[in-house]
């Protein structure tokens, strides 16, 4: 796959690197609190499951899969569950994983999905950011980085559904999508 790369933004080493902090940060603000991990499908999948591996605390882990009506790049901002939770979130303090904040509009719909079910908090773990592409107004509480408005791939982002299982964050060669 390394040929449809045009550059590595964050190598294998920098990801670990990096979700050893986050995961080590979470995991004492919520010594006691058995959170509930979210992981929203299907991007998130990796991250999920590499940061729950570094948190020394007691948590559960559920799945949410949501989808843009519209296509899948500039779509008309409706979001809708594809696979809901399998369990009440009420009085439950609630971590989203995600691989990528975009738009902003996924979270914010999840958030107030969650808010009326009366969980007892809502936080968020990002991966990834790309703040130029924000259309809501939405902060994730941590961020793994920052990255400019760039069509990225690997380690969960897809492009036409492949290139998830490539392990880093790579940007993709313009010829491949355009
Ligand atoms: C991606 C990503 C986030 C969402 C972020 O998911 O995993 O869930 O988009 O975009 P937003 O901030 O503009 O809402 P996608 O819909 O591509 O599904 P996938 O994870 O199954 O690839």
């Amino acid at each position: 796959m390394d040929e449809l790369m045009e550059e590595i933004l964050v190598s294998k080493e920098d990801l670990q690197a990096r979700i050893k902090g986050l995961a080590a940060e979470i995991a004492q603000d919520y010594q006691d609190k058995n959170p509930l991990l979210v992981c929203v499908l299907k991007g998130g999948m990796p991250f999920m499951a590499d940061l729950m591996k570094e948190m020394d605390i007691l948590l559960e882990i559920d799945f949410m899969d949501v989808s843009s009506y519209g296509d899948g790049f500039e779509s008309t901002g409706e979001v809708k569950i594809v696979k809901d939770l399998s369990q009440p979130v009420k009085d439950r303090h609630i971590i989203f994983v995600e691989d990528i904040i975009d738009t902003g509009r996924t979270l914010t719909y999840l958030y107030q999905v969650l808010e009326s079910r009366q969980a007892a908090s809502i936080k968020t773990v990002a991966l990834l950011d790309k703040p130029a592409r924000r259309t809501k107004d939405f902060q994730a509480d941590w961020i793994g980085f920052e990255i400019p408005d760039k069509f990225v791939v690997g380690y969960g982002l897809d492009f036409k559904g492949q290139l998830r299982n490539y392990p880093q964050i790579a940007v993709l060669k313009e010829e491949v999508y355009s």
